[in-house]
């Protein structure tokens, strides 16, 4: 079974998919890491962001050691992953990794933007997360101060509006819901009831 999970910055989806690859027993995907890798190593090399063919080339060489490093984390790589993330040649390059990951028996669950829509269009399931700007801008604000960013909230604020407006709005695989996605609005659910939500969905797709 293939969960597809989307929707914008800090609506909760990773933890969700998290959760619901732990019930299913299904490895899970932060397919956001990828694009936040290959930002990461465009910064730490020096390159210019908006250059196609080298993030391109980047993400052919998918730098796997940087998945699970913390500086992923920050609101800068963030806001490269998501410049990183326009470039139809870098979608291109990360494609084949996901869809592999995706095919793995007996099941996986991948989040995203452009899951349900790009890359597993024929998911089993697909969720689409959301919440109010204001509500995902203070979540993410707390999760920067954690880390140790300094970092006040209304900048969060502004970067998030920003980064969902690019992603929203780019060619090549835009932040939207499929027209078979279940929408979770997170805004007043705490983790618990988005993935008892999300799970009571599953459950009826299935029977
Ligand atoms: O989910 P995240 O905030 O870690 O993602 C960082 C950026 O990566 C996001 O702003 C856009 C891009 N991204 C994408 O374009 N497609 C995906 N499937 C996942 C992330």
């Amino acid at each position: 079974m293939i969960i597809a999970i989307d929707g914008p910055a800090a609506s909760g989806k990773g933890n969700i998919a998290r959760q619901l690859g732990g019930h299913f027993g299904y490895p899970h995907l932060d397919t956001g890491a990828l694009y936040r890798a290959v930002g990461l190593a465009m910064l730490q090399e020096n390159r210019n962001i908006d250059d196609s063919d080298a993030a391109a080339k980047v993400a052919e060489n998918l730098p796997l050691e940087l998945l699970d490093a913390a500086e992923i984390r920050t609101a800068e790589v963030g806001e490269a992953a998501s410049k990183v993330a326009v470039h139809a040649a870098v979608r291109k390059a990360l494609r084949g990794f996901q869809e592999r990951f995706a095919g793995q028996s007996p099941g996986a669950v991948l989040d995203g933007r452009d899951i349900g829509t790009v890359i597993c269009p024929h998911a089993d399931v697909k969720l689409f997360i959301t919440a109010t700007v204001e509500i995902r801008a203070t979540r993410r604000h707390k999760e920067l101060l954690a880390r140790g960013e300094r970092i006040i909230y209304a900048r969060v604020l502004a970067d998030l509006k920003v980064r969902d407006q690019r992603d929203a709005t780019r060619k090549e695989g835009p932040l939207r819901p499929a027209d078979d996605a279940f929408q979770i609005d997170t805004s007043d659910l705490d983790i618990e009831a988005a993935v008892a939500a999300a799970l009571t969905f599953i459950t009826s797709q299935r029977t």
